[in-house]
C-alpha cells in the first residue's frame, strides 16, 4: 500500500502546529515558571526556543522527509546501520512516555470542561466553591484513570482515521479554534478592572533575577522548550515524513514556531490578568498551578461558568491535537518497520498506554517524574541523537535536504544552520543533560559546559572516521 501523505499544503503546518500547540503552552509552561522563579525562566526559556528548538525542528524535518519513513526506519535507511536504527526506535518509547501523563492531565482537562457544562444543572462546577481541595480530590486515583482513558480512547479514534482523514482533519478544525477562542478571550479579558497587574507580572523582563537564577534554570528552560516545539520525540520526523512535495521547510518551520509561540503568549494573557484581575496568586506550582489558580478566577467572574467551558473547551482541543502526534510516532513505527495495519497498531498501543497510564495516574510522585524530568531527558537525548544524525550522517544530504523548496532567503541560512546542529546545539543539550543528572551543582557551570564540549568532540571524532563524504565538514 502506499504510504499516506497530507493532501493540502496547509494541512501539514496545521497538524505540526497543532502538536506543538498543547498543554505544554497553557498547563505545562505556568508549573514550570512557578517551579523555576518566574521571568528568569520565561527569558532563558524564549532564548532556548529561538536558538535550539526551531533549529533542532528543521532537523526533524530535514530526516522525516529525506527519508519518508518513521524514525527508526528513517535513521536506518539514511544511514545503512541497525545501530541508528536502534536510537530511532527510541522515539516509539518516547511517545509512550509522553502519552502515559499527557492524557492524565488530558483527562483532567475532560473532567473539568464536563462538570463545567453539566454545572448549571447541578448547582454551580464543583471547584468553583474550593478550587485546591477540588483539584487534590480528583487529580490522581481510580477516577482519575478513567477519564484519562476517556482523553486516550478520543485520540485513539483520530489517529485511526490515518493521516488525511483522522489527523489532518481534525487539526484543520481544532488548531483555528483554538486561535478564534483564544483570541477572543484575551480582548474580552483586556476589559476586565484590575487586568492590567497581570499584564505586568507576564511581561515584566527582570535582568537581576535572570542574573541570579541563570545556571539553574537552563536545563528546566531547555526541556520546557523542546516540550512546547514538540521536538525531540520524533513527532516532526513522523509528520515530514508524510510531506508529499518540495515545500520550504525553514518557512514552515517558522510558521509553526510562531503559531507555537503566538498561542503562548495568548494563553498567558488570558490566564494572568484573569488571575489577577480577581487576585489570584499565579506562584501556586505544583502540576496543579492552572487548574487552581483559573477556577479560583472563574468563582469570581460574572459569568464565570461560561467562560470556564469556553477555556476547557479550547484546552481539551489543544491537547488533542499534540497528543494525536504522540500515538503516531510509535503507530508509524508499527506500520511502516512491523508491516501491521493501522488499525491493529492503534489498537496495541492503546492497550498499552491504557495501562502506563493508569499507573501513572495512580501514583502522584511517578507522575511528577514522568513529566518532568523523565520527559526532559527524553526529549534531549532524542533531539541530541537527531541532530548529530542530521549534521553528520546526512551532512551535505541535510543541506541539499534544507535547500529544496526554501527560495534564496532559506537557502541563506542552511550553512550556518548545519553549523549550529552539528556542533553547538549538541554541545548545550549534553551540559543541560549533565545539568540534569546534577554535574553542575558539583563542579560547577564552567567545568560541565567543557564536559560537555569534549563528549560531543568525542562523538564527533567516533561519527566522521569513516565518513565517506566530501563536502561542508573539511
Ligand atoms: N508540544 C506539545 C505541547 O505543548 C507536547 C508534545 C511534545 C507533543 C512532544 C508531541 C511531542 O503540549
Amino acid at each position: 500500500m502506499a504510504r499516506e501523505t497530507w493532501a493540502t499544503r496547509t494541512g501539514f503546518i496545521l497538524a505540526a502546529a497543532g502538536s506543538a500547540v498543547g498543554l505544554g503552552n497553557i498547563w505545562r509552561f505556568p508549573w514550570m515558571t512557578a517551579d523555576n522563579g518566574g521571568s528568569a525562566f520565561l527569558a532563558v526559556y524564549l532564548l532556548v526556543v529561538l536558538g535550539v528548538g526551531v533549529p533542532g525542528l528543521l532537523g526533524e524535518f530535514v530526516i522525516g522527509r529525506r527519508a519518508r519513513r518513521n524514525p527508526m526506519g528513517a535513521l536506518r535507511d539514511l544511514s545503512g546501520s541497525r545501530y541508528w536504527g536502534a536510537i530511532g526506535a527510541v522515539s516509539a518509547v518516547t511517545g509512550v512516555a509522553l502519552l502515559s501523563f499527557y492524557s492524565v492531565v488530558g483527562g483532567w482537562i475532560l473532567r473539568y470542561l464536563l462538570v463545567s457544562i453539566v454545572g448549571p444543572v447541578t448547582g454551580g462546577a464543583p471547584y468553583l466553591a474550593s478550587p485546591g481541595p477540588y483539584f487534590d480530590s480528583i487529580s490522581f486515583g481510580v477516577e482519575a484513570a478513567l477519564f484519562h482513558l476517556g482523553f486516550l480512547a478520543v485520540t485513539g479514534g483520530i489517529v485511526f482515521g490515518g493521516v488525511r482523514r483522522g489527523i489532518e482533519l481534525g487539526t484543520k478544525v481544532m488548531v483555528p479554534a483554538v486561535l478564534v477562542l483564544l483570541v477572543g478571550m484575551a480582548s474580552w479579558v483586556v476589559t476586565q478592572p484590575g487586568a492590567a497587574a497581570g499584564y505586568q507580572f507576564f511581561l515584566e523582563f527582570d535582568l537581576a533575577t535572570l542574573q541570579a537564577n541563570a545556571a539553574s534554570v537552563i536545563a528546566p528552560a531547555a526541556g520546557q522548550a523542546l516540550f512546547t516545539l514538540s521536538v525531540g520525540a520524533g513527532t516532526m520526523v513522523t509528520y515530514a515524513s508524510y510531506l508529499g512535495e518540495d515545500r520550504s521547510l525553514p518557512f514552515d518551520g517558522a510558521v509553526i514556531a510562531l503559531l507555537n509561540t503566538g498561542v503562548g503568549v495568548l494563553a498567558g494573557l488570558v490566564v494572568f490578568p484573569l488571575l489577577f484581575s480577581q487576585g489570584v496568586d499565579p506562584g501556586t506550582g505544583g502540576p496543579g498551578a492552572l487548574f487552581v489558580s483559573i477556577a479560583g478566577a472563574f468563582a469570581a467572574l460574572p459569568g464565570g461558568d461560561l467562560l470556564a467551558i469556553v477555556f476547557f473547551g479550547v484546552v481539551a482541543l489543544a491537547a488533542l491535537s499534540s497528543s494525536i502526534s504522540m500515538l503516531e510516532i510509535p503507530v508509524a513505527v508499527l506500520v511502516d518497520e512491523g508491516g501491521w495495519s493501522r488499525g491493529t497498531a492503534v489498537g496495541v498501543l492503546l492497550a498499552l498506554t491504557a495501562l502506563t497510564g493508569t499507573v501513572t495516574a495512580l501514583n502522584p510522585a511517578l507522575f511528577d517524574f514522568v513529566a518532568g524530568t523523565l520527559a526532559d531527558l527524553l526529549l534531549t537525548g532524542g533531539l541530541l541523537a537527531f541532530l548529530l544524525f542530521a549534521g553528520w550522517v546526512l551532512g551535505p544530504d541535510s543541506i541539499e535536504e534544507y535547500v529544496a523548496g526554501a527560495g534564496a532567503l532559506g537557502a541563506r541560512f542552511a550553512t550556518p544552520w548545519l553549523f549550529a546542529i552539528g556542533v553547538v546545539i549538541p554541545i548545550f543539550l549534553v551540559f543541560t543533560l549533565l545539568t540534569t543528572a546534577g554535574l553542575d551543582a558539583r563542579i560547577g557551570v564552567w567545568p560541565t559546559v567543557a564536559a560537555a564540549a569534549v563528549l560531543v568532540g568525542a562523538v564527533l571524532f567516533g561519527l566522521t572516521r569513516n565518513a565517506s563524504w566530501r563536502g561542508v565538514w573539511r
